[in-house]
């Protein structure tokens, strides 16, 4: 049972961003939608229920997602840079990567081999320098099975989710189908729904639909909560 405890005024704050999608709607090119799986669902397709995790970097990002997922029961050191990196990532059986894009390569040379966890890239290539920057995490992690998930949105989402109703959406895409069910799992453990739009491939318009909302949401002053699909119709 998860408690994030959230103020009722900025529940419905961010509730007031929310922008249901209308008749109209058409689905954005990040190829196939999937459904988004019920939390209970997700529970049921992960074997473990307790999951170890690594946050490399504890900032708006590190920080909120570690304070969610230990309300969720979960295992999770967190770590900046002033702590070792190396024993943040040797905790995780999950590693999020949750630093800005400039620190990347040097993060992930100092977590040391990363092979056979489950490693979410949450960071944002906001100057479009990479083409993918997922695709430089997996270079740089070669063994880790990289999920491209939490960047999409905003930290303050990831405070309120638990309040909002319907629950607002998360893309993520991976190549590993194991490692996708864990992380939808950790998405639907703070109150979102995963939205899996496929392999790693798809991680560049992942980041590019990334910069587009934070440019809406920011720029255009419309706020955190921009975005929701419409749930797939079976
Ligand atoms: N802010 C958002 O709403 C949001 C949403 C989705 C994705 N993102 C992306 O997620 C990433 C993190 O964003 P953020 O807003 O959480 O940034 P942030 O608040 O500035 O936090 C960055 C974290 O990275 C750590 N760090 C930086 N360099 C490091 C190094 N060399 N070794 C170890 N730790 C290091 C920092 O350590 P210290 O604690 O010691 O400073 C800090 O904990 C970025 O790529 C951003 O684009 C942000």
């Amino acid at each position: 049972m998860r408690s994030v405890s959230v103020s009722s005024s900025r529940a419905a704050c961010a509730a007031a961003f929310v922008l249901r999608a209308s008749a109209g709607y058409q689905p954005l090119p990040l190829g196939e939608l999937v459904a988004a799986p019920s939390a209970m669902a997700m529970h049921q397709l992960r074997e473990e229920s307790v999951v170890k995790i690594g946050s490399i970097g504890k900032g708006n990002v590190g920080g909120a997602l570690t304070r969610l997922w230990q309300q969720a029961g979960h295992d999770v050191r967190a770590g900046g840079r002033d702590d070792s990196v190396a024993d943040v990532a040797a905790h995780g059986d999950v590693v999020l990567l949750a630093v800005g894009a400039e620190a990347v390569e040097d993060v992930l040379q100092a977590a040391g081999p990363l092979d056979g966890k489950v490693l979410i890239d949450a960071t944002n290539d906001i100057d479009a320098k990479f083409g993918s920057l997922a695709a430089r995490v997996a270079e740089l992690a070669p063994g880790a099975k990289v999920v491209k998930a939490f960047n999409a949105t905003f930290a303050p989402v990831f405070d309120a989710a638990a309040q909002l109703d319907p629950p607002a959406h998360l893309v993520f895409c991976g190549d590993d189908e194991g490692a996708k069910k864990t992380v939808a799992g950790l998405i639907s453990d703070i109150g979102m729904a995963p939205i899996d739009v496929g392999g790693l491939d798809q991680a560049a318009n992942v980041e590019a639909f990334a910069r587009m909302n934070i440019s809406v949401a920011y720029g255009q002053g419309r706020g955190p909560q921009v975005y929701r699909f419409d749930t797939p119709q079976s």
